[in-house]
């Protein structure tokens, strides 16, 4: 697996995005597309970035019934994205169903990538919101194991995490890993983080970095920069 930046364009319009990404002549970074951008222009925002020639993570954490999932994962198989989620808190049936959905008729699909728990959620809120309890790590080592079961990819998880579900899943199990800072930048909402730098030693595969790029006042020298402490050796 070759590690790589996948920039989040978490903006309202296809304008923005459009102006944003017209800043990388000559490059074509992996994106991801979540729920903002999609729910305000539509599948077409996914065809236009794909003509584009960008490599696409669609971000829609879907949860719902099985049925309901498998359906609508069918739906998203013919936008030919490159990878796309749910949370593993649906349930095993559930991921089984939409992996079935996703698969196309000729058996290719996207990747599929669950997410374990939410990388803003802290232990203390896992604990008193959702009740679940115990450690934040065996939760998310627990869902891990539960989307590998269900034949799913991998999972979207911490960088402070990407090792212990290597370890527990596999080393060709997927992580992909929001909760990117630069080590002299804004935290913002986000709390299970780390650097670049830090992920790549623990040995995440992807890592998903929002505002340090899109915030920031060079946010193509911000993107290299990822590259450089991520991807470079
Ligand atoms: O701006 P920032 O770098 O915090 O963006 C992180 C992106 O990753 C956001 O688009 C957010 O929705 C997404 N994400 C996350 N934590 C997860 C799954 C997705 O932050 N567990």
């Amino acid at each position: 697996m070759k590690r790589d930046v996948i920039i989040a364009c978490d903006f309202s319009s296809a304008e923005e995005t459009y102006n944003f990404l017209d800043k990388f002549t000559g490059k074509k970074p992996f994106v991801k597309i979540g729920m903002e951008l999609f729910y305000a222009e539509g599948p077409e925002i996914v065809r236009q970035l794909k003509k584009r020639g960008h490599r696409i993570f669609l971000d829609l954490k879907l949860h719902d019934i099985p049925n309901t999932v498998k359906k609508s994962m069918a739906v998203l198989s013919r936008l030919d994205v490159d990878m796309c989620n749910l949370h593993a808190a649906g349930t095993i049936e559930m991921m089984r169903a939409a992996l079935e959905g996703l698969t196309r008729p000729d058996g290719t699909r996207p990747l599929l990538i669950a997410v374990t728990q939410l990388t803003s959620t802290s232990e203390e809120r896992m604990h008193n919101d959702l009740l679940i309890n115990g450690n934040i790590n065996d939760v998310v080592v627990h869902y891990a194991k539960n989307a590998k079961i269900a034949g799913l990819d991998g999972v979207v998880c911490s960088p402070l995490e990407a090792g212990i579900v290597k370890e527990a899943c596999g080393k060709e199990f997927i992580t992909v890993t929001p909760g990117i800072r630069f080590a002299d930048g804004a935290v913002g909402d986000q709390v299970r983080i780390t650097t670049p730098e830090r992920a790549k030693e623990i040995g995440t595969d992807y890592i998903v970095v929002g505002r340090p790029i899109t915030a920031a006042e060079n946010p193509v020298a911000a993107y290299e920069r990822c590259l450089q402490e991520f991807v470079n050796e």
